[in-house]
């Protein structure tokens, strides 16, 4: 039985900080939502300033970070959700350590916008931050982003609109079985 008339999902979306991850988690969820769809947008407004505001960004704060939010995604699919995911995650191993927590469940949402994009449109002016030497460690610029190797989705955000690139992740729902037809 499905309770909710489609699986329980986690959308990991991973990508550079400015690559649109949130705006298209938003976008996508909002066609889920008009689906019918019960759906959890997990991102670094509602966890990073609150489970995880302890944690900031070296490698092992992000480890941890990564590691709870894998464990908060896995709870929301016990619960029968399609739970999305909005962060960085630079690392590959985070990544599958999440995919094999999550299960047949996970399914890994590249957001593929080249840094010199980011960098252009650097919404929050960290990139000219981290250019003058203001941030440690920041993704891109003074620590690594690992881009997925077989991410189940791959959205080249330079070549597509908002809506497309949310367009593409229903259609790969749909074609995965996780979604009712209507
Ligand atoms: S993650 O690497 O641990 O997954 P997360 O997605 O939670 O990162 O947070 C990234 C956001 O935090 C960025 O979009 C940016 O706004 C902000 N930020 C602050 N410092 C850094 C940093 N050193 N590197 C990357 N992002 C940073």
């Amino acid at each position: 039985v499905r309770l909710n008339g489609h699986a329980p999902a986690v959308l990991w979306y991973t990508g550079l900080s400015g690559s649109g991850k949130s705006t298209i988690a938003n976008a996508v969820d909002r066609k889920l939502f008009e689906r019918g769809c019960h759906t959890y947008l997990l991102d670094g407004d509602n966890v990073r300033h609150g489970l995880n505001k302890d944690l900031g960004f070296d490698d092992a704060s992000r480890m941890e970070n990564i590691r709870r939010i894998t464990e908060v995604a896995k709870l929301f699919t016990d619960a029968g959700l399609i739970v999305g995911t909005a962060f960085i995650s630079p690392f590959i191993a985070d990544r599958e350590q999440a995919r094999a927590i999550a299960g047949a469940h996970f399914i890994e949402v590249f957001v593929d916008t080249p840094l010199e994009i980011c960098e252009q449109r650097d919404p929050k002016g960290l990139y000219k931050k981290a250019r003058a030497g203001d941030i440690p460690h920041f993704t891109g610029i003074s620590s690594p982003y690992e881009a997925p190797k077989n991410a189940e989705i791959h959205l080249k955000t330079a070549e597509m609109s908002v809506e497309a690139a949310a367009e593409q992740v229903v259609a790969y729902l749909i074609q995965n079985h996780k979604l009712g037809s209507e």
